[in-house]
């Protein structure tokens, strides 16, 4: 099956200022060589700690950012020969949206709410006749769970549940395949956030609206993901199904994460935990697995040949050297 949308080597570094006057500049790598897939319908979990590179890939997906190098496909179709700038001016642009954190500030204030959901329409969907904008409007903002008598109000007529569905809306009114959503509901208050998240997967099963679901709490990621890719340091260190990761975590990185998280008393494994600090994302050594430091299962060899991600069995893969 060809994926919705593919990552092949995506990368993603930022040149940072020079120390003093002479050498050469600092090299951040955000995201580094990371492959990755999405299938359609499919929900994909992205986790990691702050910091390791989540919304500079969510952003690269998106195609809202360029890579320094390593390519996207969309159906196959590589989307990075054209410039992001480009690319937001082509039809495959309505395929994949994002989905802004902070809903309250990423809405003009002036604008209605109905205008708000218009405005990516009129500019990704061309000029239509005042009657066929108004089904498309009323129609994402019905998917996006907004009663048709809220559009007629300001955003801080909204609460703030309300407003992170014109932000949902805004995204499919141009009928997306692909939503893109970092750290949706982290601003957002707990019970809103549990209807936010039913919605999202609703909008899945029922419409068949594959999800990039970026977040740095485990257990929302896997009750709403069948999927999920963990990255540490700008590359992915495990992915799998959720279940499986959930149950059997194999990279080093991924038990201490997960190990984190509260769960029932004599449930799973014991806890394990990384010391230190992490070695940080600057000119990063190249023949170095970058958890070496702090891993508890480390080895000389984890010194001196960085691991590559391999695939195991049952549609996982690790990037460590003594995961079987
Ligand atoms: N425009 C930029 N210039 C320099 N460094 C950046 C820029 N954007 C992100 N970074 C750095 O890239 C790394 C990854 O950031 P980010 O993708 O925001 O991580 P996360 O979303 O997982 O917290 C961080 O070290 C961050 O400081
Ligand atoms: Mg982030």
């Amino acid at each position: 099956m060809t994926a919705l949308l593919e990552a092949r080597n995506l990368t993603r570094h930022f040149r940072l200022a020079r120390d003093g006057l002479f050498g050469p500049r600092p090299v951040l790598h955000a995201v580094d060589g990371v492959d990755l897939a999405i299938a359609p319908g499919e929900a994909l979990g992205l986790v990691g700690e702050s910091g390791c590179g989540k919304s500079t890939l969510a952003r690269l997906l998106a195609r809202l950012l360029d890579p320094t190098w390593g390519q996207v496909f969309l159906d196959g179709r590589d989307i990075t020969r054209d410039s992001a700038a480009r690319f937001a001016r082509t039809a495959q642009r309505r395929a994949i949206q994002m989905v802004f954190q902070d809903p309250a500030e990423s809405l003009d204030p002036l604008m209605t709410a109905f205008e708000l959901i218009a405005e990516p329409a009129r500019l990704l969907s061309g000029p239509m006749p005042r009657t066929a904008l108004r089904g498309r409007v009323e129609d994402a903002a019905g998917a996006a769970g907004l009663a048709a008598d809220l559009l007629a109000r300001l955003p801080h007529q909204l609460s703030e549940g309300q407003r992170a569905r014109v932000g949902i809306a805004r995204a499919l009114v141009v009928g997306p395949r692909l939503l893109v959503l970092d750290e949706p509901a982290s601003a957002l208050d707990v019970s809103v956030q549990a209807s936010v998240l039913r919605l999202l997967d609703r909008l899945r099963r029922e419409q068949g609206v594959a999800l990039l679901f970026v977040s740095h709490d485990l257990n929302v990621v896997r009750l709403l993901c069948q999927r999920i890719a963990v990255m540490y340091l700008g590359q992915i260190v495990e992915t799998g199904p959720a279940a499986d990761i959930w149950e059997n975590p194999k990279h080093p990185y991924t038990r201490a994460l997960l190990s984190a998280v509260p769960r029932l008393p004599g449930d799973g494994a014991p806890p394990v935990t990384l010391e230190g600090e992490p070695q940080g994302p600057v000119d990063p050594p190249p023949s170095r697995c970058r958890l070496a430091g702090r891993c508890f299962m480390e080895q000389p060899r984890c010194r001196t040949e960085a691991p590559e991600l391999r695939n195991l069995a049952c549609g996982r893969a690790v990037r460590c050297h003594f995961v079987e």
